[in-house]
Parts: structure tokens; C-alpha cells; sequence
């Protein structure tokens, strides 16, 4: 191993707009034990972060709370930090893609890749919104799918039948801001065109991420490679294209491009220049990303990079997805789990703890099971590994004068024997292998209880206390060599040992170290057990969280409404959706509306939109419908209650089963659901008139 390696790493940059939750986590976490075992082993290590803060959401966010883009985004960097900093997770700088250095260096890539002819320009037709001047991207476009037919589905792909497809292709599309019908409006766009690069890509991308990510990339290259659109008009909350006063280049040029720049930051902070590290081919720059947006860091981002005249990343570390009990996350289940609802039940120690047990390096979901989890956390970190310092510490300061002596021989063997694997724990380490070196702290962990137990210095105390002191002093030692070792995993508990002992931050060479004939601090709590009713209490709290979320949405819409001198209304804003073309009463007739009482309600595998309904319409048994409700509704409310649906539309073939009919609901101007009920119970089936 050459120890005088330098690295950039970096984990991908969170919008700007959105809270962080446990999703999240797997990959900032393991970004930060990777960080941390760098610079326990002494090399020279920058993790850099930052805050993605351009693009049309975040515009429309800012729209909607009536303050500018810049205002959101700095309301956003300061959660964003509280957050990390809550996790343990330290960077070296945590930044912004607005920053002035960022602009400058997207400018610098853009001219340099046009001046050699890399960009070209397209005219480009899209979907426009004239109410809100705005072109619409496929997230704020919905409309009915143009292959099945279900309502309400975005622009860039159905829900109901997984089709994909372009914004243009949405029959009845209208914008999902106000609800207006847009127009169709061409408008130029530029291109940086990937066709020239094939042949470099086809080898860049095997040597620099795992087969399973380059095997998935290849598939792209048996086609032509299609050429990227950087630009979006405005309004837009970005950076100018230089050379066009209403062009900004999308955000997925500047994001990527913001690492450079909070490295920048970060030199100009600590003294340093950027050409010694990015440009340094001594360094090693690594990206963690998420396995969904490997599109953008191993085919668009190395391009951009190589074609501009920087190195492109050494690596790009993939990881999957978080499930939760073996599902996807779900906001009706309450698996959905943002950091701060985390927090306020459980100590973040104890996630970071489980994240390293899981994590194994590879690109495959990992499973966040909480049963699992009350009982590793529980049984290891505390039971096994904790319960050493407790025991040893607390005996030594209570029966031997608080100071330790020297090992008796049994600890001293194990001592070796323990410090024989820690080579293995590091390599676990390098290959991201935590899951590895967590096995491997919980054998010398078993060990060290055994030899503990079959010592018995709780009887030995009576009878000898230099023997027990001697045993005690073992304890402490294998401990401490445990406690080393976890530290990029738990570095507040590693500090709380550094204390213990009186040391100064740990290094991996301080396992080789023993500590002998000196006092102890007084041993302080390292890491709770957790009650498994505080996992139900953050489960169920999730799940009000989603009511309440929708709730402030209603009413900051409302409050909104009410400044504006609007009339008080129960809906939130006024749609301004025109009424459709006029229908005679015999067509009205023809549609077969129905009171339908929710005889079960379920999440559908697979979606975060779909409920599966089964209802009673008068009629031998019961009907499924699919419906589109999930995230405004947990299955659980809908049981039950009389709803209304069509019941004479031909069943559907979805992907998940055949829906047969349509319930009625209505959305507001905030995009909520509301299911349509009848005032008075009736009875299910009675027909609407
Ligand atoms: O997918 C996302 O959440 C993006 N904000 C990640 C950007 S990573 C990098 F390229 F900036
Ligand atoms: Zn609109």
C-alpha cells in the first residue's frame, strides 16, 4: 500500500430542495467511513459535498414559498448541515453549485468544448406553459398516458404500464403548476454530442467502475450515442450560457462540476492549489454515487472532463438502493424515514453502526430490516462489544485504584492474535467492504468475552486484585484495539474512548500499542441500547410526518390565498383548468357512476403511487381498481369508507393486474388527491344520478 496517496472523494450533491432521509444516508455514510479509514491510515484524503441548487424545481419551490431561489437555497445548506453533522458525517468542505468558482468553471468546459466544435444546436419542440412562462419539464407536465390510457401520469413515463415516453407524447397534457393546457413551443437547444467519443467511453468506462455498472453503460453503445441537451431556457435558476441572455445550462452540467468547485473553495481555505489535486495525476479522485445516476458520471461527466483538458475520476463507486423490511421505501408504511424523524427516536450512531454491517462494496440494494436492526445494534455494539469498556472500566475504577497494570498472558495472546487480522480489517476497509470488517471486530469481540467469562474477575476481585487488575487491563487493551478499528465507523464512540484512556485522535497505529500501568479516565456511556419501541414510535411518526406535510401544504396555500384577499375556500387555490368540450345529457348517461364501499386497501409492490382496492359494488364479489392515491392516502384510511367510481369502464390491463373501473377524485392546485365520498352512507352500488 503506497501511503502517500491523495484523494478527492466525493459523494453525489442533494438537491437543494428536499430533506435528507435514510435512502440518502447509504451513501454518505459509507462515503464517510471510506474518508475516515483514508485518513486514519494517514493519507492525504479532501472529501468535498455540496448542495445542488440549480434548476427548475427549486425555482418553482421558491415561486411557491414566495422567497427567491437564493434564499431557499441557503435555508436549505444550513438543514443540510445540521443533518450531516447530526449523522457524524464530516467533510472537509460542504459547498454549493452556486458558487461564483462554479460558475466560472462551467464556463471554462462549455467554451472549451464549443471552440472545438463539440456543441451543436437543435431546435427542440416542448411543452409550454403560458401562465406560468415556462417551458415544462416532464416532472411538471402530467396528462393521460398515450399508451394505456391512465390519467394523471407525468411526462416522462407512466406509472400504471411503465411505458416511457417524451412530454409531447401525453394526451390532454396540462402543466402540474396551475394546471393550464400548454402549447407546443420549439425553441433552440444545445447539444454536446457524444458519437465522437464512443470509442474512448467504450474503454474508459470498464477500468474506471465495477462490470456490473460498465456492462449495464455498454448497453448503450449498440445504438447512437445521443447527444446531451445542456441548455434549458428561461426562467431558470442557474447559470448563463455565455453568449445567450436567456440560455442556462442545465443543472447536470454544473452539478457534477460543483466538486471541482467546492475543491477549489477549499484550496483557496487551506492554502492549496487546485492543479496539485485535481490536476495532480499522483491523486485519486473517486465519486460514490447512487446506481441511478451513473448515466450522467460515467458517460456525460468523464466526456465533459477529458474533452476539456481535465483528468477524469478514478473511480466511480455504485451503490444500490435502500429497502426497508425488504421493500421499497413507502411513505404509507412509514419506512419512508427522513434524518431529522430518525433523530428525534434513535441515535445516529447506532444507523451508522447497522450502514457497516450491511454495506459490502457492491452495487446491489441494501436492506434496512429493522428487527434486524434493534437486535445487531443491540446484540453486537452493545452486548459484545461495548459491554467490555463497561464492565473493565467501571471494575478498574471501582476495585483497582482506577489504574490499569500490566496484561496477564491469556490477553496478551489474544492481543496478538487480534492485531494479526487487523491487515484483513483494513483491506475490508479499502474495498468498501464494511459488512467484512465489522465480522471480523465482532470475532476479536467474541474472543475477548470469552476469555473475560472464563477469567471471572468479578469472583477473582474478592480474592486478588492485581490478578483481576491484570485481567481487567487485557480487557481494556483488546477493547481499545476494537474500539481503533471501528472508529471510521463510530468516531464520536472513538472519541469518547480517546478520552477514556487519555489519548490523543486515533490512528490505525495506535492499535499496535499497549497500554499499560497507567490511570483511566471515568468511563463514560458510549452507545444506548435501543427499545424497539422507539423503532415503531419513528415508523408510525413517518407516517404522520406525510399528513402533516400535506396538511402545511394546504394550509401555507390557504394562508396565501387568505393574504391575497381571496375568498376563504376549503380548496386551496383556484384551478384554472377550463371546463372541457360540452357533452349532451345521453353521453353523460352512458358513464355508470357508483357508490363503492373499500373492502381493502393495499400498497402496490413496485409503484409509490398505486393503491390496490378492492370494492364492493352491490355485486357478487368484490371489484379491484387500481388507483393513483398512495401518497396522499395510507391503505389503512381507506378501509371502510364509501367512495365513488365508474363502474362501467372496460377493465384495464395494468402491470400490476387488471383494473376494473376508476374511482372518482379531484386535485387541488397543490397536486393532493381528494377522493370523492358521498355525504350520507348509503348503500354499496346505489347508482349516481
Ligand atoms: O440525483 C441527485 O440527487 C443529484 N442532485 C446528484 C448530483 S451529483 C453530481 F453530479 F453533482
Ligand atoms: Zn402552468
Amino acid at each position: 500500500m503506497n501511503d502517500t496517496r491523495k484523494l478527492i472523494v466525493t459523494s453525489a450533491l442533494p438537491y437543494a430542495n428536499g430533506a435528507l432521509h435514510l435512502g440518502h444516508l447509504v451513501e454518505y455514510l459509507q462515503t464517510d467511513f471510506w474518508v475516515r479509514y483514508q485518513k486514519m491510515t494517514g493519507r492525504n484524503c479532501v472529501y468535498v459535498c455540496a448542495d445542488d441548487t440549480h434548476g427548475t424545481p427549486i425555482m418553482l419551490r421558491a415561486r411557491r414559498d414566495g422567497i427567491t431561489p437564493e434564499e431557499l437555497i441557503a435555508k436549505s445548506y444550513e438543514a443540510r448541515v445540521r443533518e450531516f453533522g447530526a449523522f457524524e458525517v464530516e467533510f472537509d468542505r460542504y459547498g454549493s453549485t452556486n458558487y461564483d468558482e462554479n460558475r466560472v468553471l462551467s464556463e471554462d468546459i462549455y467554451v472549451k468544448l464549443r471552440d472545438k466544435g463539440f456543441i451543436s444546436k437543435r431546435s427542440v419542440d416542448q411543452l409550454y406553459c403560458e401562465h406560468d412562462n415556462l417551458f415544462l419539464p416532464g416532472r411538471f407536465v402530467k396528462g393521460t398516458c398515450p399508451k394505456c390510457g391512465a390519467a394523471d401520469q407525468y411526462g416522462d413515463g407512466c406509472e400504471v404500464c411503465g411505458a416511457t415516453y417524451n412530454a409531447n407524447e401525453l394526451v390532454n397534457p396540462y402543466c402540474s403548476v396551475c394546471g393550464a393546457k400548454p402549447v407546443m413551443r420549439a425553441s433552440e437547444q444545445l447539444f454536446f454530442e457524444l458519437e465522437p467519443f464512443r470509442d474512448w467511453l467504450r474503454e474508459w468506462i470498464p477500468a474506471h467502475t465495477d462490470a456490473a455498472t460498465a456492462e449495464k453503460l455498454l448497453e448503450w453503445f449498440n445504438e447512437p450515442l445521443r447527444g446531451w441537451n445542456i441548455s434549458r431556457d428561461a426562467p431558470y435558476f442557474g447559470f448563463k450560457i455565455p453568449g445567450y441572455d436567456d440560455k442556462y445550462f442545465y443543472v447536470w452540467l454544473d452539478a457534477p462540476i460543483g466538486y471541482m468547485a467546492v475543491l477549489t473553495r477549499w484550496c483557496t481555505e487551506h492554502g492549496e492549489h487546485f492543479e496539485d489535486w485535481w490536476q495532480n495525476p499522483e491523486s485519486e479522485i473517486c465519486h460514490f454515487i447512487g446506481k441511478d445516476i451513473t448515466r450522467f458520471h460515467c458517460l456525460f461527466w468523464p466526456s465533459l472532463l477529458h474533452n476539456a483538458g481535465y483528468r477524469t475520476p478514478d473511480k466511480v463507486f455504485v451503490h444500490g438502493f435502500l429497502t426497508v423490511n425488504g421493500e421499497k421505501m413507502s411513505k404509507s408504511k412509514g419506512t419512508f424515514i427522513s434524518a431529522d424523524t430518525y433523530l428525534k427516536h434513535l441515535p445516529a450512531q447506532a444507523l451508522r453502526f447497522y450502514y457497516a454491517c450491511k454495506l459490502n462494496g457492491s452495487v446491489d440494494d441494501m436492506d434496512l430490516n429493522l428487527t434486524d436492526f434493534v437486535s445487531r445494534v443491540n446484540s453486537d455494539l452493545i452486548g459484545k462489544i461495548t459491554n467490555l469498556a463497561s464492565r473493565g472500566a467501571q471494575m478498574i475504577n471501582r476495585s483497582c485504584g482506577g489504574t490499569l497494570g500490566r496484561m496477564d498472558d491469556g490477553s496478551r495472546a489474544l492481543l496478538a492474535a487480534c492485531r494479526a487480522r487487523i491487515p484483513e480489517v483494513l483491506e475490508a476497509y479499502e474495498r468498501r467492504d464494511f459488512c467484512r470488517a465489522m465480522v471480523i471486530v465482532r470475532e476479536m469481540a467474541d474472543e475477548a468475552n470469552r476469555l473475560f467469562d472464563a477469567k471471572e474477575p468479578w469472583k477473582l476481585v474478592k480474592v486478588d486484585t492485581e490478578a483481576t487488575r491484570a485481567v481487567l487491563t487485557g480487557t481494556l487493551n483488546l477493547f481499545r484495539v476494537m474500539a481503533i478499528l471501528l472508529k471510521p465507523v463510530l468516531p464520536v464512540y472513538a472519541g469518547k474512548v480517546e478520552k477514556l484512556f487519555g489519548e490523543a485522535p486515533y490512528t490505525f497505529a495506535d492499535a499496535q500499542k499497549d497500554i499499560e500501568g497507567c490511570p483511566i479516565g471515568a468511563y463514560e456511556h458510549l452507545a444506548a441500547r435501543i427499545d424497539a419501541k422507539a423503532v415503531e414510535a419513528m415508523v408510525s411518526d413517518s407516517r404522520e410526518d406525510l399528513r402533516s406535510t400535506a396538511k402545511a401544504t394546504v394550509d401555507s396555500a390557504k394562508a396565501k390565498q387568505e393574504k391575497k384577499g381571496a375568498k376563504k375556500s376549503a380548496m386551496p387555490a383556484v384551478f384554472p383548468e377550463p371546463a372541457s368540450e360540452t357533452i349532451d345529457i345521453e353521453t353523460l348517461s352512458k358513464v355508470d357512476l357508483r357508490v363503492a364501499q373499500v373492502v381493502s386497501a393495499e400498497a402496490v409492490e413496485g409503484s409509490d403511487k398505486l393503491l390496490r382496492l378492492m370494492l364492493d359494488v352491490g355485486e357478487d364479489k368484490p371489484r379491484q381498481v387500481f388507483a393513483g392515491i398512495r401518497k396522499a392516502y395510507a391503505p389503512e384510511e381507506l378501509i371502510g369508507q364509501q367512495i365513488v367510481m365508474v363502474a362501467n369502464l372496460a377493465p384495464r390491463k395494468m402491470r400490476f393486474g387488471v383494473s376494473e373501473g376508476m374511482i372518482l377524485a379531484s386535485t387541488g392546485a397543490d397536486g393532493t388527491f381528494r377522493v370523492m365520498q358521498p355525504m350520507t352512507p348509503t348503500t354499496p352500488g346505489a347508482r349516481l344520478h
